[in-house]
């Protein structure tokens, strides 16, 4: 229960009254209305005229209610479906935004978007189509066993003991399909994260003739899930046929024992006809039961996997806190004694770096060495496990995650270009802008020139990142930053993909940027920090050398042959 606790809403408690009240006076109603039928019959058999018509009357207000009963029922039970989903798709995207990197990455790739369209129908169409279903159902049970054991305590126990039958019969078929239900689910998502991968690694393929494998291993994962599609289709197809013969077979035997019953005058032919339409209106509720808890079942087996995800601890301090940087345009920044670890081996080990304000330091080293992952720290986009980073002498543990954020700029490696036209994806970090400053921020980084030559310029809609070169989507990310301004800049191989040219006008227009910021540039063309303030060479996350350009050249260690490999 505790998992459905986490998705109750504020207009929850007023809708389930609503769908609790209707789904009781559906079941009223359907158990009213044979009564009137008996009624009615016994009079004209009996070819008695007197209240025939308000019998009629009767009759015809039950049906207009049980209408409008139905409809408001299904009204509510899909609104609070629908609006159940939105909030539940709500949290998990809010939770995804506060999650850390480390965190996100602990799940398989399709897992949390099977979260957002699988997990939540099945919440819904378990959870909420169920109640109406369990409430309706058990109230029509009740009141028909009243109304019947009134007509006939024998005729009732019959009928009890068929729709036991039926129930055991289909309780047989869904426990038989319910394991194939669950396979078929994870065997779905896990040809959907395959050909999602497919696409998007198409080129990769492609280039290695791994199609045909992929197409084998496409063809198994596709012939599995039709085994498992096809026998789950068949034998909960079967529950139907199984459960109307068993209906049919009721209604016959009812009939014949109404009939004895008649004759003996122990029964009028209006009861009996009552009876016939409660032995359909009574069988319902058995024959839909066993369907409605393994729906619940796989409800719930859903909910468990949204609950474990809503529920992963977050650092609440680092959403929460409300230090806030002073207002300056350049901040020191400095690592002390920091460790840490993607994995259980130890990683980065006591590293120091001071880097004073408005100073450009760069960080080179072979690949792998660590570089990348000074920045994801700097970011908070991992915990360090031990010592502390500090931004102008703050703890950046103390830091509003979003003021961080905010106060670094960076163009990575893997910068993503989003959805959107060029112009919203060079403001994406200031919405705001004019389109002058846009324009600016483009000229600065040398992306105008491309951007001009596009279709609709400024307002090409780019659908998908492949449709840019490389080197442009780096332009387009330089002109990002350019038009934020922040005071600590920080560039991943921001030029890695750009011609020489190109990358040494950009580097002036950078200069001109980074002059006004603290930056720390990583990039393996040496040519590219050569002026930087510092230079600081690392070697599986330690720092081996550290001086400016010259000095470095001088010292004719690991820099200096790094250097010479480049140049000379
Ligand atoms: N999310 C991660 N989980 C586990 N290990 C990781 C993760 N990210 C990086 N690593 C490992 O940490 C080490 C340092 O990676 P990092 O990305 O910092 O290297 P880098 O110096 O930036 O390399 P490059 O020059 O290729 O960009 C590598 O051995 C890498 O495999
Ligand atoms: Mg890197």
């Amino acid at each position: 229960m505790k998992y459905f606790k986490y998705f109750k809403f504020k207009f929850s408690k007023l809708y389930i009254l609503l769908i609790v009240i209707f789904s009781i006076l559906s079941a009223i109603l359907n158990i009213t209305y044979p009564i009137i039928i008996g009624n009615l019959i016994d009079k004209l058999s009996l070819l008695e005229n007197n209240n025939l018509i308000s019998n009629f009357i009767w009759l015809g207000v039950i049906f207009i209610f049980l209408f409008f009963s139905n409809i408001l029922l299904n009204y509510y039970l899909t609104s609070f479906a629908s609006k159940m989903c939105r909030n539940t798709r709500d949290l998990i995207f809010d939770k995804i935004n506060k999650l850390s990197i480390s965190n996100i990455e602990k799940f398989e790739n399709g897992e949390i978007i099977n979260m957002f369209s699988l997990d939540i129908e099945n919440i819904s169409n378990g959870i909420i189509q169920s109640i109406s279903k369990i409430i309706s159902g058990i109230f029509t049970i009740i009141f028909a066993t009243y109304i019947m054991l009134k007509i006939n305590v024998n005729l009732t126990f019959v009928l009890i003991i068929l729709s036991l039958i039926m129930f055991g019969i289909s309780k047989f078929i869904v426990s038989h399909t319910n394991n194939m239900f669950s396979k078929r689910a994870e065997l779905l998502a896990n040809l959907n994260s395959y050909t999602e991968e497919l696409i998007s690694g198409k080129k990769t393929f492609e280039n290695f003739n791994y199609m045909e494998k992929s197409n084998k291993n496409f063809e198994k994962k596709n012939s599995e899930l039709y085994k498992y599609g096809y026998k789950m289709q068949f034998y909960s197809s079967l529950t139907n046929p199984s459960t109307r013969f068993i209906s049919n077979l009721s209604y016959v035997i009812i009939a014949m024992l109404g009939i004895i019953y008649c004759k003996a005058s122990i029964m009028t032919l209006g009861n009996v006809s009552t009876f016939l339409i409660y032995t359909n209106l009574f069988t319902r509720p058995f024959n839909e039961i066993t369907s409605v808890f393994s729906e619940i079942q796989t409800a719930i087996a859903s909910a468990k996997r949204i609950y474990h995800f809503l529920t992963i601890k977050i650092d609440i301090k680092k959403i929460n806190n409300t230090t806030k940087l002073p207002e300056k345009d350049k901040y020191s920044i400095e690592f002390k004694n920091v460790d840490f670890s993607y994995t259980n081996k130890s990683f980065i080990q006591n590293f120091n770096l001071y880097i004073p304000s408005g100073k450009s330091i760069a960080i080179v080293g072979k690949t792998g060495s660590g570089k990348t992952t000074i920045i994801n720290l700097l970011n908070r986009f991992y915990e360090i496990n031990g010592g502390e980073i500090l931004i102008d002498n703050i703890n950046i543990k103390n830091l509003n995650i979003n003021a961080l954020r905010k106060t670094i700029g960076m163009v990575l490696q893997d910068t993503k270009i989003f959805q959107g036209t060029i112009k919203d994806n060079i403001a994406y970090g200031r919405p705001n802008a004019s389109m002058d400053e846009i324009l600016n921020a483009a000229k600065l980084s040398f992306a105008n020139t491309f951007i001009e030559k596009l279709p609709d310029g400024y307002n090409t809609y780019i659908s998908n990142p492949d449709m840019l070169s490389e080197g442009e989507v780096q332009l387009l990310n330089i002109a990002r930053i350019m038009l934020v301004h922040p005071p600590i800049l920080i560039l991943d191989e921001a030029t890695s993909n750009i011609d020489l040219l190109t990358e040494d006008k950009i580097k002036k227009a950078l200069l001109k940027l980074t002059a006004s910021s603290t930056s720390i540039i990583i990039a393996h063309r040496l040519s590219t920090i050569k002026n930087c303030d510092l230079i600081v060479f690392i070697e599986n996350g330690n720092i081996v050398e550290k001086g400016t350009h010259e000095e470095l050249i001088n010292k004719k260690g690991a820099y200096y042959n790094m250097y010479k490999s480049q140049f000379i």
